[in-house]
């Protein structure tokens, strides 16, 4: 089976999104699923100049990790996004890197894989972050997972997110719908039930 990619967009290694994820993780891994969780560090994301130049070569112009991922795009089942609350929106290191993430990797490679994003805030502006980054799944046929309550926990510490005993149900919710889809596509595959072949894209500027 596929792999499920975590992307941990936070400052803060092993804060409030971390230990989200973690929930998470643990249900996948407890049936089977291999993960890996990766982090955007701390030092300044390039954002994309619109360069185009990934259109040309299928690679970021920026060498980190957005070219990591698209070397292994194929063999990645689902991408988790997580963020902190700023400001009622995910962090800006974590959008720089999915808009060069999501732009450069051909549309068609993303085909039928799951996406969820996760978010922490102390207070509010969750459920707005949480929108805002599952724009990137809901463009690029991916399949957005649900759970039993917007994917978010509480907390200004990673102390305080173990104390947020529903924002984790809500994460171990998430993650065993990710187990039960991944295994039903799987399963499809070997029942002849492909994931669909899309009509290549229009692209009308609307004129
Ligand atoms: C620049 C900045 C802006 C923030 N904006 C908000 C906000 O709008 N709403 C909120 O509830 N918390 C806000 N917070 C708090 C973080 O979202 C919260 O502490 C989060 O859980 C931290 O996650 P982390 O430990 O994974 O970084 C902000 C924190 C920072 C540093």
């Amino acid at each position: 089976m596929k792999k499920v990619l975590f992307i941990n967009g936070s400052p803060n290694e092993n804060g409030c999104v971390s230990i989200a994820m973690d929930e998470v993780i643990t249900v996948l891994s407890d049936n089977g699923i291999q993960t890996e969780k990766i982090w955007l560090g701390k030092k300044a994301m390039p954002d994309c100049m619109a360069c185009m130049k990934c259109q040309e070569t299928g690679k970021c112009v920026f060498q980190d990790q957005v070219n990591e991922i698209a070397s292994e795009i194929d063999e990645i089942g689902g991408i988790i996004v997580g963020s902190p609350v700023y400001y009622g929106g995910p962090n800006g290191r974590l959008t720089s890197f999915l808009d060069r993430l999501f732009f450069s990797i051909p549309d068609d490679k993303f085909n039928g894989k799951l996406g969820a994003s996760i978010v922490s805030c102390r207070r509010g502006g969750a459920s707005a972050a949480f929108e805002r980054l599952n724009q990137y799944f809901l463009m690029e046929n991916m399949h957005v997972v649900s759970s039993q309550y917007w994917n978010q926990v509480h907390g200004f510490s990673a102390e305080d997110v173990k104390k947020d005993e529903e924002g984790l149900q809500t994460m171990r919710t998430l993650g065993r719908n990710i187990v039960w889809l991944l295994k039903a596509i799987e399963n499809g595959e070997k029942s002849n039930i492909h994931i669909p072949e899309h009509e290549e894209k229009t692209f009308t500027n609307f004129i």
